[in-house]
């Protein structure tokens, strides 16, 4: 992207923006993650793959994690969701400390997790089957959910009639039906074409709008991490740190009209800027090409 477009500072908020900021401030915190480190062993040795990790999320917040492959997003996701342990700090989910999973924090990952030889309606009841309860309320909240993520038509139908959006749309109604504190989503969209994409993105806007539920949500995409974050944030590689946390100052409700919008356009340069940082002087890496005559003969 151009640096030479006048474009605002990405820290710079309107007042509804900054209102609205200052209000999820208020709410109360869900997650915190104090100091966080973890390392793996290898054959060569002990790696700290993250290291310092602190931050708060709050009641209904939505927060992308973005990163260079292999800086450690799935890891903290795992780590955060109860499916990997801690080499050191702390994990709280509403002041308690996070051990294992349970079925406050809710998972969505990219591959499809849909058991192929249930219906719809009965992979969204399994969770709450799992947890004793059966009979017609559990069916009717089961119908409740899958209403909600607007596939009312498929409750009947096996995974493996529906589309690869469709499949990401039972998996996260399924989550839901759980009713976590937080719903953890390892690039959730990351398998899908743009189009489906696109539209999974609107879906899960709309569905966050009405459903109590904080989301910390892992993407490559940084239109993608815009368009539905409150804040970023953003991790380095080698070890895993917080390079920045930046608060997105493009208003809300989202439209994909603002993906050209001046503060949409401002952040997604910052991110850029973190993520594929520009060394003064650097040279773009030039492939060998081999010229051919009309014949195929190289030539010098
Ligand atoms: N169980 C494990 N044992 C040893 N090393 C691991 C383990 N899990 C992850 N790692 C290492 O930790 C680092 C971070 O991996 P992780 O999968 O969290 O990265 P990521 O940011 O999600 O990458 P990507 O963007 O490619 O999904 C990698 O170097 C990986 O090899
Ligand atoms: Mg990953």
């Amino acid at each position: 992207m151009s640096d030479h477009l006048d474009l605002p500072d990405y820290r710079e908020q309107s007042p509804e923006v900054a209102a609205r900021f200052a209000s999820i401030r208020q709410r109360p915190v869900k997650l915190e993650v104090c100091g966080l480190e973890k390392r793996f062993h290898s054959p060569e040795g002990e790696r700290v793959v993250l290291q310092d990790i602190s931050f708060k999320a709050h009641r209904r917040e939505f927060i992308s994690i973005i990163g260079p492959s292999g800086c450690g997003k799935s890891t903290l996701i795992r780590i955060l969701a109860g499916l990997e342990t801690i080499s050191g700090g702390d994990v709280l989910l509403e002041g308690n400390a996070v051990k294992g999973p349970s079925r406050e924090r809710g998972m969505v990952f990219q591959g499809y997790t849909l058991f192929p030889w249930l219906t719809v309606k009965k992979n969204v009841m399994f969770g709450l089957e799992v947890s004793g309860r059966s009979g017609p309320a559990v069916e009717s909240e089961a119908m409740d959910w899958i209403n909600l993520v607007g596939l009312a038509r498929y409750a009947n139908a096996y995974p493996s009639e529906l589309s690869g959006g469709m499949k990401q749309r039972v998996a996260i109604a399924r989550s839901l039906a759980n009713q976590p504190q937080i719903l953890f989503m390892d690039e959730p969209f990351g398998a899908l074409d743009a189009q489906t994409r696109a539209q999974m993105q609107a879906y899960l806007l709309q569905i966050w709008k009405n459903v109590d539920v904080t989301i910390l949500f892992v993407t490559h995409d940084l239109d993608e991490a815009i368009y539905l974050s409150d804040r970023i944030l953003v991790l380095k590689a080698n070890p895993g740190e917080i390079q920045e946390f930046i608060e997105v100052p493009v208003p809300r409700p989202r439209d994909p009209e603002q993906f050209i919008s001046p503060t949409f356009l401002a952040t997604k340069n910052r991110l850029e800027h973190l993520i594929h940082p520009r060394q003064p002087g650097q040279e773009q890496a030039r492939l060998p090409i081999t010229k051919m005559t009309a014949a195929g003969d190289e030539v010098e």
